[in-house]
């Protein structure tokens, strides 16, 4: 089991450069089942993403990966069940059912697995398969769509709240319905967009406007090649790892309208942020300065941000208070940032940061990835020797995170726990 160690107090001052964005690489990977050969490329080296590598391979897919480039062909698909041993450890398996139901008019697939970060309920998923004419049963762990009649038909579905994953899994499914769906109050992070791109190239007829989604079923998609998206969280998590530590730091190849809300955020707390077409800059006050934000759906502050904000926090001038409204247990971290000598209380949905003048280092475990990231960037301010466990979680949603943080000065190092504990 492998751990970071990181000596806290270093300034941070450089560039990084932002990989392909998590999620939207996995909706896509799992749109490729529906197209008969595609090229990827900026796809990150994510444990997730070998994950979705994985399941297509089991699936009956051939597949060259290059670097960042990947060419999938999907004709010799002959497996449409999935496992526990594929779900198990990441949500986003579930998106597979949608596009397998889509292509194969089945679909069966292990309950997901994925971050802990409270009740993950997929009601809204099945409900829409079905509302497609989709049977939708549960088989002993094991959810099992099948097509009623020879396809499914296209349906007018309201989203109770924007879910992301169930918006991709509709418009997965409805790509190569009967006629049209309409999605009402859809989920619109840049992620859906990026899905929506990738279709409509390979022949889809989807548009998105205000308030809805409309998916024209088509027969067929084509071959198609693709470029992901750069990852918005992970330039938010390199603006977290500046502001905590009195930082200067160019973040290229990102789309700074993509995390609007997170540079208001950070200017708020003090930090000069400058916006470039494809680049951030930010630079750091010696104090940040307290603030409030709620998570909110895009283009709210995203829930995936909202510990790294935390992190910064810790020890800035003043209160802040932080509302999570998206999920019901995201602030796990909070028991690890107060063993760093955070001050800080959970009242329901929000949490209180008193910021303190110091933190100071010690032993963590990261339990989730965003919660992984954000120890990280805490554990750069604190001040001594820290060791966070439980970095697979990390290795889920960042490529390399060590090696850009000592490019811009941390010190951090992987080590594997046995060598932990020998030296
Ligand atoms: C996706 C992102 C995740 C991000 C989240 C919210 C991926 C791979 N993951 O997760 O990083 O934090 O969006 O921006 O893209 N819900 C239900 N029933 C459902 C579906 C969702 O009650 O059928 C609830 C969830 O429990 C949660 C809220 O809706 O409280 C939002 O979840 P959702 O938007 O679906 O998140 P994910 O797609 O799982």
């Amino acid at each position: 089991m492998a751990c970071f160690l990181i000596e806290g107090g270093r300034k941070l001052e450089g560039e990084v450069y932002c990989k392909g964005a998590k999620n939207a690489v996995l909706p896509i990977l799992a749109a490729c089942v529906l197209c008969p050969d595609v090229t990827l490329t900026n796809v990150p080296e994510l444990s997730d993403v070998s994950r979705s590598f994985k399941i297509l391979e089991f699936l009956g897919c051939e597949i060259e990966r290059d670097k960042d480039r990947a060419h999938i062909k999907t004709d010799g698909i002959k497996n449409l069940a999935l496992g526990s041993d594929l779900t198990s450890k990441m949500r986003s398996s579930v998106i597979f059912l949608g596009s397998l139901l889509g292509r194969f008019k089945m679909s069966q697939a292990s309950y997901p697995g994925g971050c802990e970060l409270g009740a993950r309920p997929i009601d809204m998923h099945l409900d829409a398969f079905r509302r497609l004419g989709a049977d939708v049963k549960d088989m002993h762990g094991s959810i099992r769509c099948v097509c009623k009649e020879s396809n499914l038909k296209g349906s007018s579905i309201t989203l109770s709240f924007p879910s992301v994953g169930a918006t991709e899994n509709i418009i997965l499914a409805s790509v190569l319905a009967n006629g049209e769906t309409e999605i009402i109050n859809p989920a619109r992070e840049p992620e859906i967009e990026d899905l929506v791109s990738f279709l409509n190239r390979a022949g889809a007829d989807i548009s998105i406007e205000s308030g809805s989604i409309h998916i024209k079923g088509v027969r067929s998609l084509k071959k198609v090649s693709y470029s992901i998206m750069p990852d918005r969280i992970e330039a938010a998590t390199y603006m977290a790892f500046a502001a905590a530590n009195e930082g200067n730091v160019l973040i290229r190849n990102c789309c700074p309208n993509h995390f609007e809300s997170v540079t208001a955020s950070f200017r708020e707390m003090g930090c000069n942020v400058e916006i470039y077409k494809n680049s951030v800059y930010i630079r750091a006050p010696q104090r940040l300065k307290a603030i409030r934000v709620s998570t909110m759906p895009y283009p709210g502050f995203p829930t995936d941000a909202q510990s790294l904000i935390m992190a910064a926090l810790l020890r800035a001038e003043g209160t802040s208070v932080i509302v999570e409204n998206i999920f019901d247990s995201r602030f796990k971290v909070s028991e690890e940032f107060i063993k760093l000598g955070a001050s800080l209380d959970i009242v329901g949905r929000a949490a209180i940061i008193k910021g303190v003048d110091e933190i100071y280092s010690a032993d963590v475990s990261a339990r989730d990835l965003r919660g992984g990231a954000a120890l990280v960037a805490a554990c750069l301010c604190a001040r001594g020797k820290s060791c966070i466990s439980g970095i697979s979680h990390i290795d889920r949603g960042y490529e390399n995170m060590e090696g850009n943080l000592r490019s811009i000065g941390a010190s951090i190092e992987r080590i594997s726990k046995e060598q932990d504990e020998k030296g």
